[in-house]
């Protein structure tokens, strides 16, 4: 199943000045995971199986995996360090050993994400050396890159173009690993601000006090009320004391603090009626 970032998301800010943008939901990810389960209990029911996660990033897709798989198994983690010691490719420097014999088992290799390929490729090398009676390899996520083609997977949950993505195991910089969801990470520097523009109108003695009938704010797109307001008074200190006072509108209607503006909305400000 293809998938692709969907641009109207919810954005989470990150520690690391970035922002996370929600790519696979929580539901959806549960949902492709039944999937692959059926289609590995299905392939493998009657074997001796030995499924082999490959450390940190698939600790929450072996547990939500095997959790479906409705057969005996034996679990296994390995642990790899790909780019640490500036190792050449094919030679696997292990952080945790396989901690079962492999021979004469039908061993189900589980990897986070695919990019290059290289680390799967490692690891299945690897046990393929010592004799099992089958190897295979499932990946949650396989990144779709121009520049690589790994061999594919024999169970792939999500082809995914070619984002760099954290949660649900995945990790960036250690972190982020516990989101229930697949995020894109975008670094601060490319993230852009869309600016909107609104028209704003002082009416009766605020067009005195500002001594502007009319004029264009520009604002971050999704700003509220709220927010044009406090850089309104900002602007015009003279409005602060009848900010408490004041009836805001947008076009026609009252408007409260958390009502989202538009591109071209009018907002207006004007002193309460005075009864007689
Ligand atoms: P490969 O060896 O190039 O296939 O890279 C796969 C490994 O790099 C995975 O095991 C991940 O640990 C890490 N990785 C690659 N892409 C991402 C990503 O988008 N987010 C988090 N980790 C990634
Ligand atoms: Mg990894």
């Amino acid at each position: 199943m293809e998938l692709k970032a969907s641009e109207e998301a919810e954005r989470r800010p990150t520690s690391c000045g970035g922002i996370i943008r929600p790519f696979i939901p929580e539901s959806e990810i549960h949902r492709r995971v039944r999937e692959l389960s059926a289609e590995i209990s299905r392939d493998y029911r009657e074997l001796d199986v030995l499924m082999v996660g490959i450390l940190n990033g698939t600790i929450l897709f072996m547990a939500d995996l095997m959790r479906h798989l409705d057969f005996d198994l034996t679990v296994d983690f390995v642990g790899i360090s790909s780019y640490g010691d500036g190792t050449t490719s094919g030679n696997l420097s292990w952080t945790k050993q396989p901690g079962y014999p492999v021979r004469g088992r039908h061993v189900l290799v589980i990897e986070d994400i695919l990019e290059t390929g290289q680390t799967l490729d490692n690891v299945l090398a690897a046990l393929q050396a010592d004799d099992p009676a089958s190897l295979k390899s499932c990946v949650l996520l396989h990144k779709q890159r121009p520049d690589f083609s790994p061999r594919p997977p024999d169970y792939c949950g999500f082809r995914i173009e070619d984002h760099f993505v954290v949660g649900y195991g995945l990790d960036l910089a250690g972190k982020y690993r516990n989101l229930p969801y697949i995020g894109i990470y975008q670094p601060a520097s490319s993230v852009t601000v869309e600016v909107i523009e609104i028209e704003v109108r002082f009416w009766s003695h605020f067009k005195d006090l500002t001594g502007v009938a009319v004029t264009k704010l520009q604002l971050p797109s999704g700003c509220r009320v709220a927010e044009a307001t406090e850089k309104i008074l900002s602007k015009w200190p003279s409005l602060e004391p009848h900010s408490q006072s004041a009836l805001v509108a947008v076009g026609n209607e009252y408007a409260t603090e958390d009502r989202i503006l538009s591109a071209g909305d009018s907002l207006s400000f004007f002193p309460p009626v005075q009864g007689g």
